[in-house]
């Protein structure tokens, strides 16, 4: 993680600022709090209260690993990046992805519009990954639903790519002006396969639906909606299955027989909604 990637957090504990130490493998605080890094470089931040949230298990991850490794998503990462990029301008730019999973899609973003970067996911076997793909980030193992460990106003744009959505928070974490950018898929993503597979849990999300859900702190801008037409090898249509919310139920033996009775290639149609908000502005700021 880069010095400045950590003077934007918050001890989790106490909510003073943290500052790096010891080469860069600890987090402290003034108050004597400290974080040491994992060995991949992620930070835990998951004090004392544990969560009820079931986290993605290391097959999962493994899967979505597989498959966004394949570069069937590339054209959304790109298409996500270039959304944000405008607003990655300024003098020391900084984006948080929540619920960044394995850092895939925050990685090309980067890669298109360099910042200061903080990735946020509850699973530590998805930060495992991701603290590799963005060493530079920093890389925390937190829970959405808690107050982020984020400074007020530290960040230029907020990334969710098919994660949870505190908009409280988001909105406190943004900059006047700043950008939270949300996909999400929309009816019929991967429809060809969601029955055959048991994809259940992918539910998609109203456009109207999102944004009454932001409404108390973000006004919409844009919505872009997004086809991708994959062809995907019977492996990553098992992959599609496992890497979702179904991966917490599926018996990968009978995935594996289903998978085994696909042809070569599967004609898979991907839809997704890529929303830009602006925070309204808030009384308290
Ligand atoms: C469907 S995955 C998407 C991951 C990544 N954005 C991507 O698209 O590759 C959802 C992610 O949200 C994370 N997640 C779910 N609930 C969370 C919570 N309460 N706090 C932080 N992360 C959470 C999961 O661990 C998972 O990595
Ligand atoms: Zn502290």
């Amino acid at each position: 993680m880069l010095p400045d990637a950590a003077r934007s957090l918050l001890c989790p504990v106490c909510r003073n600022t943290l500052a790096l130490h010891a080469g860069g493998s600890r987090l402290a605080c003034p108050d004597g709090h400290s974080f040491d890094a994992a060995r991949q470089g992620y930070f835990n931040f998951l004090v004392g209260k544990g969560t009820v949230f079931e986290a993605d298990t290391s097959a999962m991850v493994a899967a979505r690993s597989d498959f966004l490794s394949g570069g069937h998503y590339q054209g959304l990462a790109d298409a996500l990046a270039e959304l944000a990029a405008p607003a990655l301008k300024g003098p020391q730019p900084a984006v948080l992805d929540a619920g960044t999973g394995t850092g895939h899609y925050l990685k090309t973003l980067l890669t298109v519009a360099p910042a200061l970067a903080i990735g946020l996911d509850i699973s530590k076997f998805a930060l495992r990954r991701a603290a590799r793909m963005n060493p530079d980030a920093a890389t925390i193992v937190s829970d959405v639903w808690q107050p982020l460990p984020v400074a007020d106003a530290a960040v230029d744009v907020v990334t969710v790519v098919f994660a949870p959505r505190n908009a409280p928070e988001f909105a406190r974490v943004l900059r006047p002006g700043g950008r939270l950018i949300i996909v999400t898929p929309r009816p019929g993503h991967l429809a060809e396969v969601a029955g055959q597979t048991g994809m259940l849990g992918i539910e998609p999300a109203k456009e109207e639906r999102l944004a009454a859900s932001l409404q108390d702190h973000f006004e919409p801008l844009s919505a872009q909606e997004l086809d991708l037409e994959l062809s995907l090898p019977a492996a990553d249509v098992g992959n599609l299955a496992l890497m979702g919310p179904a991966g917490h139920h599926l018996d990968p033996s009978a995935l594996g027989a289903i998978t085994a009775g696909l042809p070569p290639l599967t004609k898979v149609t991907a839809r997704f909604r890529i929303s830009v908000f602006e925070p309204r502005d808030q009384p308290s700021r």
